[in-house]
């Protein structure tokens, strides 16, 4: 048995989580792998809206199992909030959630850290979520973070104190904003008590114990390829590795373990924060985006940048991850244009090229586009590939060749009925 993958092709929000909760049926455990409440999932169906920061996507379908792996850093606010989101809804997760022991915990301070150094840019800023990311994994690879497992030490709040106190003197290097420490410190600690009664695994023995049950996995992705702290717009990313290699840092997993790779791309692209995006549109058209396809962060609510399809971009991001089928979001948001446009290529310098350039901040670059004809019909919650207007169909075949991987759902709106499952695609297992 192998992991399945499943991630974002872009700067994030494509639909994973609709997309996962799809497909979680066809599988046993899914497991987030990286990233943390910095994400927001969204999930519709039955006329109710669930938005997922912490929780893997397959929480609503009641046999599967879910794993936070250890690759992934927690706030325990936050993952309390989506557990009483949860209960209010009647989800029972109980024994159905499990979290890796070696997932760090993200302090009150990491996000006070977060808030003050994002500040201290100015103009330069990266348009963090403020959730404590990026201080949280600096504690990570500088060796000083907290993990879940810790929790059970019986040094546990003099290794919190030692590591707040390091951070307050962080804090002291930048401008005084306001925060208030002793209240968000009490809700921390009782979410803690609250994150203690979920059952704590050694995620990687889990995992592989279940592959060799013969168990089927489906990884969950955060965030979008373009946001990879390699291989994304640094300096404007997130702090985790992104593409599939994150998988098996943050799950345990070997690479001969990974199976299919389910990349999924909107039909045009946006990005949200600061930093580097090259068929952005600064005009009416990219607000007729924003407002047809309703893009507001579903973390910060956000205005999300809107922008053209791009297909240097994506397959950049293919090749990282070895997209093996493609999934084309939002086709119902293009419903009013008479032309679709995609940047096939680039101009680097004057000359031609297919490849990103190395610096996308200040190289100089601009997309050269190719025009597609529009379907300038409405797509909206439509099942079968026999209902898509011949436009849809070869925009659809059109991507497919540019990026020489098949097309395997197309997603007309934002429920989970609303899904083409496209028989000339490959079939997940
Ligand atoms: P994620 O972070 O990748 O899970 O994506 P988000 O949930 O942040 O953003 C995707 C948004 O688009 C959410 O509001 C979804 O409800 C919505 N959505 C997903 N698929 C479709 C679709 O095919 N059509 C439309 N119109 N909306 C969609
Ligand atoms: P999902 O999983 C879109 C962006 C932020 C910012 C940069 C760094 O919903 O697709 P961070 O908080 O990680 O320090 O922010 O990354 N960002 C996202 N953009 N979707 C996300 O997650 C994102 N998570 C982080 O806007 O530009
Ligand atoms: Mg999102």
């Amino acid at each position: 048995m192998a992991v399945d993958v499943l991630l974002g092709l872009q700067w994030g929000d494509e639909g994973k989580g609709k997309i996962v909760d799809v497909l979680a049926p066809q599988y046993d455990i899914i497991a987030r792998f990286q990233g943390g409440p910095n994400a927001g999932h969204t999930l519709i169906f039955d006329g109710k809206k669930f938005v997922l920061h912490t929780v893997p996507s397959g929480i609503f379908r009641r046999e599967q199992l879910n794993l936070i792996g250890n690759g992934v850093v927690i706030d325990p606010i936050t993952l309390s909030k989506e557990l009483d989101q949860l209960d209010a809804a009647g989800i029972d997760y109980r024994g159905r959630l499990f979290v890796a022991r070696k997932a760090h915990m993200i302090l009150p301070t990491h996000r006070l850290l977060d808030a003050a150094r994002e500040n201290a840019k100015g103009e330069r800023k990266i348009g963090s979520t403020l959730k404590g990311i990026g201080p949280t994994y600096m504690d990570k690879t500088g060796r000083n973070g907290m993990r879940v497992g810790n929790l059970a030490a019986p040094d546990f709040k003099e290794r919190y104190e030692r590591l707040k106190e390091k951070h307050l003197q962080l804090v002291g290097l930048y401008p005084y904003i306001e925060f208030d420490l002793a209240g968000e410190e009490q809700a921390w600690f009782e979410a803690v008590d609250r994150l203690k009664k979920l059952p704590f695994v050694d995620g990687e023995f889990y995992i592989n114990q279940a592959l060799e049950d013969g168990k089927k996995i489906l990884a969950e992705g955060a965030q979008g390829s373009m946001l990879d702290i390699d291989f994304g717009t640094y300096p404007y990313v997130t702090s985790s590795n992104t593409i599939t290699a994150g998988v098996c840092t943050g799950l345990g997993v070997a690479p001969q373990k990974i199976g299919e790779v389910i990349g999924i791309t909107k039909a045009y692209c946006t990005r949200v924060g600061g930093g580097p995006f090259p068929t952005e549109l600064h005009d009416a058209t990219g607000e007729f985006l924003r407002k047809e396809g309703a893009e507001f962060g579903a973390t910060t609510g956000r205005p999300r940048r809107c922008g053209w399809i791009d297909l240097v971009q994506l397959r950049y991001t293919i090749m990282l991850s070895g997209v093996t089928q493609l999934v084309v979001t939002k086709v119902d948001v293009l419903n009013n244009f008479e032309t679709i446009r995609a940047a096939d290529a680039y101009r680097v310098d004057g000359e031609l090229s297919r490849e990103l350039p190395f610096d996308l901040v200040h190289e100089n670059y601009e997309p050269v586009y190719t025009d597609i004809d529009g379907w300038n019909s409405d797509l909206s919650g439509t099942k079968s590939e026999s209902e898509l207007p011949d436009a849809c169909i070869n925009y659809v075949k059109f991507l497919e060749n540019k990026l020489g991987v098949p097309v395997t759902m197309v997603s007309t709106g934002p429920d989970r009925e609303e899904l083409v499952l496209r028989s000339a695609g490959v079939q997940v297992r």
